[in-house]
């Protein structure tokens, strides 16, 4: 096993080999941080998994949103266009979001991505694993079943973990769907058939992997089209405004005033020759601020620094759309998607959140019962006997008011889904 662990060390870079090598090590999955390598023996039994949904908190549900209500294929014939019916109506989704973790977009500011990475991959095997925590019990449960596809919702995990999770699947030679909000999002961008700039607003830790300007010009040069000026403006304020939190006590307007503004500032700084019109949403909150945004750039187009390099109708491109849509097509492919009579072995959709662990000891919190700041981000990765945190059901009322109301005004299909 050593061996094995240098061997990976080296074709993998760490943490990701750490975590491989540990589920290698506990294959009934009863540990922390591994699962019960036997669940995808059987295909016929894999088809009718569940699919695995996680982010960083609570801003997936717009992912998920998204996968609940997309209606863009005819679900008879796979061909693209509206049936009136939910393209995923017969699968069944188990979210989870890492709230006692986040911000994940924080992170690469401390310099601490290692140990964002270990964590991104850590998620992937929760929702691969059956074990689970009790909201209040001692010790875990093992009923939660796995997953026969893993959604990437967060555009800050898609671009420091993705590649881990997908080396990391094929190391255990699972049938799993790896798919990401990021590759999905340059689909996105590609399909939009716009001529002008493209400018990306995300979190600061997206904007400094440079995951989005990346695999947007990958896209479009493997499509054979030139690769426009893109921008890109990484925010620490906006997604917690969005989810109201009092740490931001600005209206969610006013910051995406600010955000909008440095975007353009920066697209005007990479000397453009075409105005700004496609604009990336590339963080799971923003979609929820989109209109505000687009207020933003208008106001700005009345300023004469900006009027001929921000374009009259701006096009949004909104990666929860397109990772839904890729979804569709990867289940379609490796025939994981249930058909019309076909049931999910999950009745209804689940959903956990992770919370701190007390119990752990070195572990420091907050007043608040969260894990304290300055400890959550000095953590070091490759100590995978320190559970610092439990990943339990998530209900209603476990969610802050704030959060609460989002869903509940925004997100009527998990809203449904979570209240039931
Ligand atoms: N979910 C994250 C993203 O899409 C935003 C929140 C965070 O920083 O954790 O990038």
């Amino acid at each position: 096993m050593k061996t094995l662990l240098i061997l990976l060390s080296f074709a993998i870079a760490l943490p990701a080999a750490d975590l491989i090598e540990h589920a290698h090590a506990h294959p009934d999955g009863k540990a922390a941080f591994s699962f019960d390598a036997s669940a995808w023996q059987n295909s016929d039994a894999t088809r009718h998994l569940p699919i695995g949904v996680f982010d960083s908190g609570i801003g997936g549900l717009t992912v998920l949103e998204a996968l609940l209500t997309l209606d863009a294929f005819h679900n008879d014939t796979l061909r693209p266009g509206a049936d009136g019916r939910p393209d995923f109506e017969r699968e069944r989704f188990i979210y989870f979001g890492d709230q006692a973790n986040m911000p994940y977009g924080n992170y690469s500011a401390v310099n601490r991505t290692d140990y964002l990475r270990e964590l991104i991959v850590k998620d992937a095997i929760f929702l691969l694993g059956r074990r689970f925590w009790p909201a209040d019990g001692k010790a875990p449960q093992f009923t939660k079943p796995p997953v026969k596809a893993l959604v990437i919702a967060c555009n800050t995990a898609t671009a420091y973990g993705l590649e881990d999770i997908r080396q990391a699947v094929a190391a255990w030679k699972i049938p799993v769907i790896v798919v990401g909000v990021v590759e999905a999002g340059a689909r996105g961008v590609l399909e939009s058939n716009t001529e002008g700039g493209i400018g990306v607003l995300a979190t600061v830790g997206t904007c400094a992997s440079g995951v989005y300007p990346r695999t947007i010009s990958q896209t479009l040069g493997l499509a054979g089209k030139s690769v426009p000026v893109i921008a890109q403006q990484g925010s620490a304020t906006l997604a917690g405004a969005i989810e109201g939190d009092t740490a931001f006590p600005e209206s969610v307007s006013a910051y995406a005033m600010k955000e909008a503004r440095a975007l353009a500032e920066a697209y005007c700084d990479s000397n453009p020759t075409k105005p700004l019109q496609t604009i990336v949403l590339g963080c799971t909150h923003y979609p929820l601020a989109r209109s505000e945004i687009d207020t933003a750039f208008d106001s700005l187009r009345k300023e004469e620094a900006f009027r001929d390099l921000i374009a009259e109708k701006r096009l949004f491109v909104n990666p929860a759309e397109a990772t839904a849509r890729e979804l569709f097509r990867e289940l379609a492919k490796a025939r994981l998607r249930l058909k019309t009579a076909e049931t999910s072995a999950l009745e209804h959709h689940q959903f956990y959140l992770s919370v701190a662990r007390p119990e752990q000891s070195g572990v420091r919190l907050a007043a608040d019962g969260s894990l304290d700041k300055d400890y959550k981000y000095s953590r070091l990765p490759g100590h995978l006997e320190i559970e610092d945190t439990r990943n339990i059901p998530l209900t209603p009322a476990l969610l802050p008011p704030a959060s609460l109301k989002l869903v509940r005004e925004r997100l009527p299909a998990v809203w449904k889904a979570l209240s039931r």
